[in-house]
């Protein structure tokens, strides 16, 4: 790959001389067979690539009744296809009735043979099974499920209440291959799908878009796979007459995988593993469904419901990357407090360390003492601090004694990274330190030392929370970098970095030209010099794209790094090698789990064991631990930032879809960075990101090294409608808290979208310009620059809903599905209260503590017939399991409050008054 080594090595330090930290840093070589990216056709653009559809499929016999359903054997019908892989000969299927609203039907391997002795089943104790519930039949489920075997085994899922169809592979067949598996479902016209998280993509995903998972480090790509991998999603039919239904289905594989969204159906391809598919009624007790019950069947039976977080997360957090010093944080915390605008949180990101190594200091720049104290006087003003944990470990330079690096030699000591196939060694990659290996979260010893360590710098960095970052897991190699070269360490990443010369970043946002038409000119001519500088020099050379075909299944042997089957990832090349850890790299469990199979739970795992290790270090706190790569399920242990975003109003939009699909997938506590992380924001777009994120759970401004600065008091406006919605948040701080009760203790959702709360109004099927918090609160954000009004509907005008505008309390006068034009100015963002909602307040203060400690008041809403309700939920804020809780339920009906409360938790503050 990188050609004329010595040279650019040389250009690289002398580029890097300006900056202290990596001055003495070289760039990686990496090994030829692995430096550079094949260049594959993706299978789903590849017009000669085998269809699987063309495989035998299978027929089924011998089938068994069971206590929860049945059970039969799955036979090849015809010759081996090797469509993408060696197909399995036996099967058995196992369809269970778990319970009323969810029907499993699993495919596997009957036999273990030497074919597919290594199919990869994934295990209850990494990922949650959900199981039978010990009494439902086929009698009593919502779901009934039928098949047949003309020509091949097909099978349909079915509401039993109306013969509606919910799944059916009729005329399609299923193939089962070592390393690939494909299912296709018939779908109804004009299918309204939603889920498949993580994407960058409308809300409604549409009948021609392809989901790709394979977790990857290549930030926000539209359309493209990104960090996490739900594997599920819900489907709402608007029928005649009003009558909506919903109900969802749950694929728990985490292999690499793709779903074809096309018009009349839905492929799921599989890059191995087995058909393990749940089947959600949606149904509610009498017999409707709906969006929102269909997502607590998925959050609560499937993957389990999110962890409650502490009181304060829900308080502002500031970040970035650039942070160079304890009094550059001093200056930023100041400059909130100054503006007079909260600060709950202040993080730090990999500039705290000491040459980019996990577990340290800076000794120049951020010494233990100075920082130290710097966190104590956040702790004294009820203020909080975070700082960043990347994914991978710095190896340290085996001839150089000087370069000790304990955290590395511990985890060595013990045996417990990732490791190379090729060599047995420990597992080499590379990223921000140098050459870096990576944790192995199967092996207990790997955990027991990651909670060893957090400990350790919890004494030198007094942490509230932890930042996980890089957890696809991220390596700037193409494959393995092989362990010839650690003598070199500490290395340069391949690559230029943000603040090197001639990186200078002239992105601005849309608009900018006209807000700023002066300045737009200057950076739109300081741009062009630098590309024309760029594009007669060359800074790095140029990587090396070989062509690779397809490559063909081999009898008895899997492929791991380069499967048959081309997912269409964003890496060059479509590489799954590229950017991370290579998927032949091997675990050191009894099985000797390679990659390929943990891949998409890497993030999870070590999210799960951060979440374990700030238990140990908090006992009974519940752990606050923010992650990048997520799976189904990590909600239990995590919350989640949306990763590298742009400043751009179309990033800031996808937010708000992004943001529903993981309200949807069990992770309501989400955030995106606000102001855009990528390129320089400006005052228009920071003032509309500011003023939506306060209405999102987790709310955290973040930017990228040497962009401008994006705090919020940087620009008036951008101070003002912060101040502002803020104080709107604030406000509300115990509102959004009870509602992660709700979603903490039933699965419900957080952000909704209209759909879900009007669900029979299809003018909304596609809606995410607006959104709601909880059932109550409507928000209405301006997504484009230079405007001062917002378009919005009010759903439900007409057929019995009513609104009124949060700051005035007057009612919304508008028509039923009236697009309405609202003023905007910068400073304002649209929030309208829902007729019927009682919201407990309390006064904004400058911390969510001093928020707390106000008196509460009561903002009573009447509905259309004058009546009204609404819940709040008390406890310590911190306490994993609580001593005492306290669940008010307020009602008013003929002109009377009244309260029914459970629990003896007291709170101090009184209720002073209500409007
Ligand atoms: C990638 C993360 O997504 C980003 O938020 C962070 O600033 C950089 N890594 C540097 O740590």
């Amino acid at each position: 790959m990188f050609t004329k080594l010595a040279g650019v090595a040389g250009l690289l330090v002398s580029l890097a001389a300006a900056q202290a930290s990596t001055t003495q840093r070289v760039i990686p070589t990496l090994s030829p067979q692995v430096d550079a990216a094949p260049s594959l056709t993706p299978t789903v653009y590849d017009p000669v690539a085998p269809n699987a559809q063309q495989c035998p499929g299978y027929t089924a016999s011998n089938p068994q009744n069971t206590s929860s359903g049945f059970t039969a054997d799955l036979t090849l019908a015809g010759a081996r296809c090797q469509a993408y892989g060696n197909d399995v000969n036996d099967l058995t299927l196992e369809v269970q009735y778990q319970s009323k609203d969810r029907l499993n039907v699993k495919i596997y391997p009957k036999h273990i043979t030497p074919e597919n002795s290594t199919q990869y089943i994934l295990p209850s104790s990494l990922v949650m099974q959900p199981e039978w519930d010990g009494k439902t039949t086929a009698g009593d489920s919502d779901l009934a499920l039928t098949w047949t075997n003309e020509p091949t085994f097909q099978f349909k899922i079915t509401r039993s209440s109306n013969g509606e169809e919910l799944f059916s592979t009729y005329g399609h067949v299923i193939v089962y291959e070592d390393q690939f598996l494909e299912l296709v479902t018939n779908m109804v016209e004009n299918y309204n799908v939603y889920g498949l998280a993580e994407n960058i993509h409308d809300w409604r995903l549409g009948n021609n878009y392809t989901q790709t998972f394979w977790a990857t480090d290549s930030g926000n790509t539209v359309d493209g796979n990104v960090y996490g991998t739900f594997p599920w999603y819900q489907e709402t039919r608007y029928n005649a007459g009003g009558n909506t239904t919903s109900h969802g289905v749950y694929a728990r594989n985490a292999l690499g995988q793709e779903w074809l969204l096309r018009e009349n159906n839905i492929t799921y391809r599989t890059l191995g593993g087995s058909f393990d598919l749940y089947f959600l009624s949606g149904q509610n007790a009498d017999g409707s469904s709906s969006a929102l019950t269909t997502i607590q069947q998925f959050t609560q039976d499937c993957v389990g419901v999110p962890a409650m977080q502490q009181y304060w997360t829900f308080g502002f957090h500031q970040c970035r990357w650039g942070y160079e010093n304890v009094s550059v944080l001093q200056s930023v915390v100041a400059g909130y407090r100054d503006a007079n605008i909260p600060l709950e949180c202040m993080w730090n990101d990999i500039d705290i360390y000491d040459l980019y190594r996990d577990f340290t200091n800076d000794p120049n720049t951020y010494p233990s003492p100075e920082l130290l104290a710097f966190i104590a006087s956040l702790h004294a003003n009820g203020q909080h601090y975070v700082p960043i944990v990347d994914s991978n470990i710095y190896t340290p330079n085996p001839d150089n004694a000087s370069d000790a690096y304990a955290p590395y030699e511990r985890g060595a000591a013990l045996g417990t990274f990732i490791r190379d196939p090729t060599t047995g060694d420990f597992y080499i990659g590379d990223n921000w330190p140098g050459f870096s290996v990576w944790a192995d979260w199967l092996v207990q010893s790997s955990r027991d030392w990651w909670t060893s360590e957090l400990a350790k710098w919890y004494n030198d960095t007094s942490f509230d929370g932890i930042w996980i970052d890089l957890s696809e897991p991220s390596s700037f190699c193409v494959g393995s970098c092989g362990n010839g070269r650690l003598n070199e360490n500490p290395v340069h990443p391949p690559f230029l970095l943000p603040n090197d010369p001639y990186q200078a970043n002239y992105n601005y946002p849309e608009g900018f030209n006209v807000s700023n038409a002066t300045e737009a000119a200057s950076v739109t001519s300081a741009a062009a010099s630098q590309a024309s500088y760029l594009a007669s020099h060359t800074l790095l050379p140029v990587p090396v794209t070989t062509t690779q075909g397809r490559t063909e299944p081999t009898p008895g042997v899997k492929n791991l790094n380069f499967p048959p089957y081309v997912l269409n990832a964003v890496q060059a090349g479509h590489s799954l090698l590229k950017g991370t850890v290579a998927p032949n790299a091997t675990h050191n469990d009894a099985y000797n789990t390679t990659e390929y199979y943990m891949h998409n739970l890497f993030g999870y795992q070590i999210s799960n064991a951060t979440y374990q290790a700030l238990l140990a270090v908090f006992p009974n706190k519940r752990p606050f631990t923010v992650g990048r790569s997520t799976f189904a399920g990590s909600g239990r242990f995590t919350a989640h930032w949306g990763g590298d975003n742009t400043s751009t109003w179309g990033s800031m939009f996808l937010s708000i879809s992004q943001a529903l699909t993981f309200m949807m997938s069990g992770l309501p506590m989400f955030g995106a960075d606000t102001c855009g992380f990528s390129g320089n924001t400006d005052n228009d777009l920071c003032s509309r990101w500011m003023s939506l994120s306060a209405f999102f759970p987790f709310y955290r401004n973040h930017n990228v090294k040497a962009t401008i600065s994006q705090e919020a008091y940087r620009w008036s406006s951008v101070a003002e409608a912060s101040r502002r919605a803020m104080s709107v948040r604030y406000s509300l701080l115990t509102y959004m808290y009870t509602l992660f009760y709700y979603a903490h203790t039933q699965g419900d959702t957080v952000m909704r979208a209209l759909a879900w709360e009007f669900p029979n109004d299809a003018s909304l099927a596609g809606t995410y310009t607006q959104f709601m918090l909880g059932p109550s609160l409507l928000i209405t954000p301006v997504l484009v620059p230079n405007v001062e009004s917002a378009n919005g509907v009010f759903p439900g005008i007409g057929e019995g809903t009513n609104w009124y505008d949060w700051y005035t309390l007057q009612p919304v006068v508008a028509q039923a599905h009236e697009n309405v034009t609202l003023s905007a100015p910068i400073t304002h963002i649209n929030v309208h209260v829902r007729g019927g909602a009682i919201l407990p307040l309390q006064a904004p203060a400058y911390t969510t503590a001093e928020t707390r400690a106000n008196p509460y008041s009561l903002l009573v809403a009447l509905d259309e017939s004058g009546q009204a309700s609404g819940s709040l939920y008390l406890d310590d804020g911190e306490s994993l399991v609580q001593e005492a809780t306290k669940l008010v339920q307020f009602s008013y009906t003929n002109n009377c409050l009244s309260t029914t409360i459970n629990g003896t938790y007291h709170a101090a503050p009184p209720l002073a008054n209500g409007k």
